[in-house]
């Protein structure tokens, strides 16, 4: 296993191998396909931010990901902007090492960096685990969408955080 902490950076082409295969495992039912992945690095960068968490295995092997996330920013009509959490995953043979509140709380800084007003994202209402972290990181639960995923029709929570 690893000793040194994750490190971030930018998500590129050449981590979608990686990032497809930790998807189709995380979220078999309805995992993005490899265009999605590529049309999303494909935005430009006022517009979304994707990040990986990286670690280096002892032995030296080189880093393996250990994680990834994304961030939509949507300006406003009147200055204002909000910023949407698209996707968090992380390595289930690295979770509940803080590698999940990383990725979120600098997605989160970007946000407020950026001058954005909220962040919003929706999470599985049967995901205890998803929504304990953000809950535990400022996200409140403002809504209720019925059946949102599919083909499963579990419902999504959708979830706000305040950054004014
Ligand atoms: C949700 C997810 C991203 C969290 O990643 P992570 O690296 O484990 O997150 P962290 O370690 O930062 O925090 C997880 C929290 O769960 C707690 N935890 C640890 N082990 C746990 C366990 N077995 N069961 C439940 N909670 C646990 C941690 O203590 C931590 O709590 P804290 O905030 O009070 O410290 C990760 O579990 C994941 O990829 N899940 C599958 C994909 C998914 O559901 N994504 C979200 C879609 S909306």
């Amino acid at each position: 296993m690893t000793a040194e902490p994750a490190r971030l950076r930018a998500m590129t082409p050449g981590d979608l191998p990686d990032v497809l295969a930790l998807e189709r495992e995380l979220f078999p039912d309805d995992p993005w396909s490899p265009e999605m992945f590529a049309g999303e690095l494909g935005q430009p960068a006022d517009a979304r931010m994707y990040l990986v968490a990286t670690e280096e295995e002892h032995p030296p092997a080189g880093p393996v990901l250990a994680g990834y996330a994304g961030m939509m920013f949507v300006p406003g009509m009147t200055g204002d902007a909000q910023a949407d959490v698209l996707t968090i995953a992380v390595r289930p043979d690295r979770w509940g090492r803080g590698i999940g509140s990383l990725l979120l709380g600098t997605l989160t800084e970007e946000a407020r960096r950026r001058g954005c007003d909220e962040v919003l994202l929706e999470v599985r209402a049967d995901n205890d685990r998803a929504r304990g972290l953000y809950q535990r990181r400022g996200f409140t639960e403002i809504g209720l969408r019925r059946g949102y995923y599919q083909p499963s029709g579990t419902d999504a929570i959708v979830m706000r955080k305040d950054l004014r």
